[in-house]
């Protein structure tokens, strides 16, 4: 697949600048038709009978699969999410910890791992990152008490990476990563941590509402959140045997048009598209640090921030250019997303829109 296929794919790309993959991505073509054809079997044929449950289960096999291959992990180690945020929460409902147990973090989460953290029963320990070494900053908090380690792989707000693989090296202790702003953008090798999430509708492009959770044992985990998946036998009461691997954390049923939509999505994904991503952002970046403060380091992944005075007016006006960036609340940044799709073009409009 050429780039210029590739981006033909998206249509929101004939007419906008779209540089906002680390919150949506852009939805291509087939993915939507795709998401349509199954809407209207549904409609047509209505949603029960064994070819329809053979088809959604079809769907999620398929799905489980292509999405462990590309964190490379077992399709047993995967479950199917609605999101990142869903996969924090059965992550840190699931552990079980109380007040005397502590979990390190970073002051750069989002809340869809802050939250879950907070609500978690352990004492949250932040690790304040300020400018510099985050790896540093991080080991600062650990102790005798540390029972997991909760970070982004990629900050959602500087863009940079916050090594966890240096940090499971170091500390050995359990890390639950959250995936978010890696898994689609850069290569990721998900299989030395404990835990890592995915978000389908960023830098996969999927449909909304889509994710998965990776577990490296799914037995060491309980099931707080059970589904119906959950379960391979019940008895009255609820008293349940687990269905086999990761698939007992599934969080519920997906929408079938999502998931003919997602498997199409994964499938469409060029195999160059991590460099594409790398080499774009390091074009946006180069651009960028000529007229701001860019605060992300070279050759991290698809987000590139920087700082600005008035942050919102400045993303104000790059939509009225039809240049989609965003700002991130409370930091003074504005985040530009660079996709494989991104053209010198669409890099050309955001200065242009900016300066
Ligand atoms: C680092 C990070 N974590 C979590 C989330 C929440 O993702 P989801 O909507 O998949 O829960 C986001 C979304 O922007 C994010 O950037």
């Amino acid at each position: 697949m050429t780039f210029d296929e590739a981006r033909a794919a998206f249509p929101v790309l004939e007419r906008l600048a779209y540089l906002n993959a680390g919150s949506m991505g852009p939805l291509s073509r087939g993915t939507a038709e795709a998401m349509r054809t199954r809407l209207y079997d549904d409609l047509e044929r209505g949603r029960g009978g064994g070819a329809y449950i053979e088809e959604m289960l079809r769907l999620r096999a398929d799905v489980r699969a292509a999405l462990a291959a590309l964190i490379g992990v077992e399709p047993q180690q995967l479950a199917l999410t609605s999101s990142t945020t869903d996969g924090c929460n059965i992550v840190l409902a699931g552990l079980g910890l109380g007040p005397e147990d502590e979990i390190v973090t970073t002051d750069a989460e989002h809340f869809g791992l802050a939250g879950p953290l907070h609500t978690s029963g352990a004492r949250v320990r932040v690790a304040r990152l300020g400018d510099g070494d985050p790896v540093g900053a991080i080991l600062g908090e650990v102790s005798a008490r540390t029972r997991l380690l909760a970070l982004s792989h990629v900050a959602w707000t500087s863009g940079n990476s916050l090594s966890p693989l240096e940090l499971k090296r170091e500390t050995g202790l359990p890390v639950l990563v959250d995936g978010a702003q890696s898994v689609g953008a850069i290569e990721v090798d998900a299989a030395p941590f404990d835990f890592y999430t995915v978000s389908g509708q960023k830098w996969l492009c999927g449909p909304d509402a889509t994710g998965a959770l990776y577990v490296a044992d799914p037995d060491r985990l309980h099931v707080a959140r059970p589904t119906y998946f959950s379960q391979s036998s019940f008895e009255p009461g609820g008293a349940f045997t687990p269905t086999e691997g990761a698939a007992r954390f599934d969080s519920g049923w997906i929408a079938v048009p999502s998931l003919a939509g997602l498997e199409v999505a994964l499938r469409q994904a060029p195999d160059w598209r991590f460099e594409r991503v790398l080499a774009a952002s390091e074009r946006c970046r180069a651009l960028l640090a000529e007229h701001f403060d860019v605060v992300t380091a070279p050759g991290q992944s698809g987000l590139v921030s920087f700082r600005a005075d008035t942050p919102a007016a400045l993303v104000a006006r790059a939509a009225e250019r039809g240049v989609v960036i965003r700002e991130i609340p409370g930091t003074g940044l504005v985040r530009v997303s660079c996709g494989y799709w991104t053209s010198d073009g669409d890099l050309e409009r955001l200065l242009d829109a900016l300066v």
